[in-house]
């Protein structure tokens, strides 16, 4: 990149006229009406952006791009290791695909508003399925596969789908991932019950259909009439995507589509700096945030080829699995999380896999969902030779908070931090009373209202748990959960949760919903679960259970029972392997567990005795169970 960054003076504009600057980028998109103007501000503090606008998701990302002359561009590109398959779909390929799956859900019932869940893993199917709903206005909810079935079930429950899009099965490396038992399972457990679904066979395990529920993918569809882009309200909701909180009720974040159009669209240009035509992969999951607007929504929007990767950064066969799809289809971008990083760089620390492939095409590398430590920054730098690129962000912003804005020009790369905060985010650092702090000063990190186009705009159906989680603490200002600092420069660095939420192998985690968990073992008194460093993951989670008065039973048949429960309530995906037995558990006089405290002991980090602590003596009985169990690890 040569030459200054355009960010000053393009962050300047959007701060003189923060309606008029996002009023000039909704020109990018198709509308069928216009909005009249960019703000609704009279449900403060809910706002809506372009709610007057009359638009259609599926037709910007797909149908217009075949107007305009591209129907023969790729639009995905499926590489499967996992199945040794590669396979393109062109433009006007999806867009029939696509106009056909949501003739058939029209056919079926399914309109405007109606919420369909799609259970499906890396298969071009899921993105038709999700451009299918955005057709026709029904609002969809991914579950990510790696969740279990009473996960799946209390996402049932909370949107009450009339359909659900599934596949038979899932694919992880040496196993094959059944979801249709954990389909059915979700659908005995959940007290609402769809009117049907659709299941896509795949060959690595078919599954059989529940007659009079279930429908084959293929014989679905077979004859039903192509629908229509429907024109929808900018306010309507996109999609509905569940992302763990304190609890383990997970919070539905709605996605109004007229600032998703228009954020993402922005984003590609001046983010990540690809124009139309180039190809873009986002190696996550379309269960994920990054799954929806980076895999699905974004590329597609702005022109590009996304790439559907369904395998591993190591294993699918080797740590040269990304450089190969790189070389292969040609990637002018990667977007994915530093764990990934650490374990390609594990497996082949000087990089001599990288040197096998042409990387010509390549020019940069985006990492987010977890804090992106220096080292592994470094380490990619000097391996690939192109920008690496922390930024942050989260489900709830559904795209980049703070970045280095690569298509503006690159402002200098500071390790350790994501940069800058985007046009529309006017992020603070607060102190406890909620005033803004000072360069260097650490504190709660906030985003002064309204949050720009592409954000959430409530919870679902849940608008007084969307103000209590986020909108109370700092009166006139979005709490992001995180916190951190910014330097004299502005530029910001995120260093830990405030809540009980972990990161695991950049996935949100519920500390709470695990404790859920374990608290139903019938051997466990009371529990705690709290992140603990990992070199590979960022942090792993660890459990620590108190048993009932009486129980006998020896405590490594208990832990394992625990490990099974969580797997079994929660999904592998928690990655919950580890727990230790205590005899009691520290907490406040008020009776709140000290979580923080024990997690610092756990990852030898400096701690202070907590004032408010019940009897200081339990921290030492829980040092030693946990110097038992070899933690500190570093
Ligand atoms: N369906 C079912 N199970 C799944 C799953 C899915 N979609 N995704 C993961 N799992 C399972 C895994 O098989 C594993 O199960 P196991 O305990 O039986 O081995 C468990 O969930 C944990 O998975 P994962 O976190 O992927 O760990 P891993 O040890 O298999 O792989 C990495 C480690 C670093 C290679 C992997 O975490 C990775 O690729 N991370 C990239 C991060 C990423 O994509 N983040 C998304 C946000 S950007
Ligand atoms: P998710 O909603 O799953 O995307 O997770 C969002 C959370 O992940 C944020 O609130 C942060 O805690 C963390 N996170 C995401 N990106 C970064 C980053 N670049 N640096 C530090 N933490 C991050």
């Amino acid at each position: 990149m040569s030459g200054p960054s355009r960010y000053p003076e393009t962050y300047a504009a959007w701060q003189r006229d923060p309606e008029g600057w996002w009023m000039a980028q909704a020109a990018a998109i198709d509308w069928v009406r216009p909005p009249s103007r960019a703000l609704f501000a009279g449900r403060a503090p809910f706002f809506e952006w372009f709610a007057d606008g009359l638009v259609n998701t599926c037709w910007n990302a797909v149908d217009r791009h075949v107007a305009a002359g591209r129907g023969g561009q790729t639009a995905i590109i499926l590489d499967s290791p996992l199945t040794g398959r590669v396979r393109r779909l062109t433009c006007a390929d999806l867009r029939d695909r696509v106009a056909r799956l949501a003739g058939a859900l029209a056919a079926r019932g399914i309109g405007a508003g109606d919420r369909v869940v799609i259970y499906m893993p890396m298969v071009p199917e899921a993105i038709e399925a999700m451009l299918a709903c955005a057709r026709i206005g029904a609002v969809h909810s991914v579950v990510f596969g790696g969740f279990a079935a009473p996960e799946l079930a209390t996402r049932i429950d909370d949107c009450t789908p009339k359909a659900i899009l599934a596949a038979s099965c899932g694919l992880e490396p040496g196993r094959v991932v059944r979801y249709k038992p954990l389909l059915d399972a979700a659908i005995a457990a959940a007290a609402h019950k769809p009117d049907f679904c659709v299941i896509l066979q795949r060959e690595a395990g078919t599954a059989t259909l529940t007659p009079g529920r279930d429908h084959d993918w293929d014989a679905f569809q077979e004859g039903a009439p192509p629908a229509d882009c429907l024109p929808v309200r900018g306010s309507h909701p996109a999609y509905i995507l569940y992302t763990s909180g304190t609890t383990g009720q997970p919070k539905g974040v709605v996605r109004p589509t007229a600032g998703h159009l228009v954020a993402l669209d922005w984003s590609m240009g001046h983010v990540y700096g690809v124009g139309p035509g180039e190809v873009f992969w986002a190696a996550s999951d379309v269960g994920w945030v990054v799954g929806h607007s980076y895999i699905c929504y974004a590329p597609l929007i702005h022109a590009n080829t996304t790439v559907l990767y369904e395998g591993k950064p190591v294993g699918t066969p080797d740590a040269g699995a990304f450089w190969r799809v790189i070389a292969e289809h040609r990637v002018a971008c990667l977007f994915t999380a530093p764990t990934a990083f650490r374990a390609i760089r594990r497996d082949d620390p000087r990089g001599e896999h990288v040197r096998l492939h042409d990387l010509s095409a390549f020019r940069s590398l985006f990492l987010a969902g977890e804090r992106a430590d220096p080292d592994t920054i470094r380490w990619a730098e000097a391996q690939l030779g192109v920008p690496v690129i922390d930024h942050w962000w989260q489900t709830e912003t559904g795209w980049a908070i703070a970045a280095n804005p690569l298509g503006l020009g690159l402002l200098p790369v500071r390790h350790g931090s994501p940069a800058v905060p985007m046009p529309g985010y006017d992020v603070q650092v607060l102190d406890e009373a909620g005033r803004p702090l000072p360069p260097g000063g650490l504190g709660a990190i906030a985003i002064r209202l309204p949050l720009p186009p592409g954000t959430l705009s409530t919870l679902w159906k849940a608008d007084a748990r969307y103000r209590k989680g986020y909108l109370d603490r700092f009166p006139g200002f979005y709490e992001t959960g995180d916190a951190g600092c910014r330097d004299a420069d502005g530029y910001l660095y995120i260093m830990a949760r405030t809540d009980d939420v972990i990161n695991v192998a950049g996935h949100r985690l519920s500390t709470g919903a695990m404790e859920e968990a374990l608290a139903a073992h019938p051997d466990v008194a009371e529990c705690a679960v709290i992140g603990v460093a990992d070199d590979l993951k960022g942090q792993v989670p660890l459990g620590l259970v108190c048993l009932s008065r009486g129980s006998a039973r020896p405590h490594e048949a208990i832990v394992a029972e625990c490990v099974d429960l969580v797997r079994e309530r929660i999904g592998p995906v928690a990655d919950f392997k580890r727990a230790v037995v205590v005899e009691r558990l520290p907490k406040t006089r008020s009776g709140k567990i000290l979580r923080a405290t024990m997690a610092r002991i756990a990852d030898g980090l400096p701690w202070t005795m907590p004032a408010t602590i019940d009897d200081p003596a339990i921290l030492g009985e829980i040092a030693a169970a946990l110097a038992a169990l070899g933690y500190p690890r570093r």
